[in-house]
């Protein structure tokens, strides 16, 4: 499978992505890491790993569609087909996710469908969640939303802040994503009802 994955910072999800694909029985490579802005150290990570980068500003269209058909545009020439968001800070016209439907991954540093969006860990501590986690889900319009894959839970510790957490969540992150992606590589998983049976 060919990956192109959509990224917005830092990058360490691409990272174990590229890792994962590094490995000789690995089914799939990265043919293309697009970033939404210039400078996001996961484009230097690609680019180590001699992996084609290319940067679409948002700022650079006038409508979101607009800054979507540019993306689709550079994944089909780099023939991707599949696609997997590793902290991509966008949200993507319904237009892209049809492009994509069944072919595009995203990751959450939450046990969905409980804590979407953004500033995650923070309403997790406030709520007194004992255990969080990360989930990985195929993309459907609606943010955070669509069949689970995978998921990992990570306890919550005394004294937790929403740094500490986060790091604990992301490193549990590193090891479902690249594993979420081989079975759906594999062809292991099927979406029925909106729901994934694996294989
Ligand atoms: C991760 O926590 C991911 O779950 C979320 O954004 C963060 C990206 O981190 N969607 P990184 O850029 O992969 O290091």
């Amino acid at each position: 499978m060919k990956i192109g994955v959509l990224i917005s910072g830092r990058g360490s999800n691409l990272k174990a992505l590229i890792d994962a694909c590094a490995k000789a029985d690995f089914p799939a490579e990265i043919v293309l890491v697009i970033s939404n802005k210039e400078n996001a150290g996961g484009l230097d990570i690609a680019r180590a790993a001699g992996i084609a980068t290319k940067v679409v500003s948002h700022r650079d269209y006038d409508t979101r569609e607009a800054f979507d058909h540019v993306m689709n545009d550079a994944l089909l020439e780099a023939g991707a087909d599949f696609i997997c968001n590793a902290g991509f800070m966008r949200i993507l016209s319904d237009w892209f996710v049809a492009q994509w439907h069944d072919r595009q991954l995203n990751i959450h540093p939450s046990l969905l469908p409980a804590f979407k969006g953004l500033k995650v860990h923070e309403r997790v501590l406030e709520a007194g969640c004992k255990v969080s986690g990360c989930t990985v889900h195929f993309v459907r319009p609606a943010m955070d939303e669509g069949p689970i894959v995978a998921q990992a839970a990570v306890p919550i510790l005394e004294g937790d802040t929403p740094e500490t957490l986060a790091a604990r969540i992301l490193e549990a992150e590193h090891g479902i994503y690249p594993e979420a992606l081989r079975l759906v590589a594999e062809g292991r998983v099927r979406i029925v009802d909106e729901r994934t049976v694996i294989r």
